[in-house]
């Protein structure tokens, strides 16, 4: 009987591991993701994006702030998306 118990919690914890291993891969893919993909998921829901040489690398950055309130996105995707869109 206690084995069996021993063995039912194994199998539990190796499943729990495999689980948070798996969600590590899946957030993992979000951070990996480039400026160009986020900018092309998160900038022309609400409109045609202008290209990147309308704006001065300056001005990207104030833009950026601005629509990272629109677009609901994280600092970290802002900065790729801006990087980008300075070059
Ligand atoms: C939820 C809708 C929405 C999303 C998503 C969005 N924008 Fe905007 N954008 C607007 C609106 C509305 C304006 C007009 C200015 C205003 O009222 O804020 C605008 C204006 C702009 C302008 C004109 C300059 C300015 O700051 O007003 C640029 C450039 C721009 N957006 C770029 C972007 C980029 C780059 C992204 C992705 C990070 C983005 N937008 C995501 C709604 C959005």
């Amino acid at each position: 009987m206690k084995k069996t118990i021993i063995i039912i919690v194994a199998i539990f914890n190796n499943l729990l591991l495999i689980t948070a291993m798996y969600s590590c891969q899946v957030s993992h893919k979000v951070i990996s993701k480039s400026g160009v993909q986020l900018w092309a998921e998160n900038c022309q829901r609400c409109h045609n994006t202008p290209s990147s040489a309308s704006f001065s690398p300056e001005q990207w950055e104030t833009i950026g702030m601005h629509m990272q309130t629109r677009s609901l996105i994280t600092n970290e995707e802002r900065n790729k998306i801006v990087e980008f869109l300075k070059q």
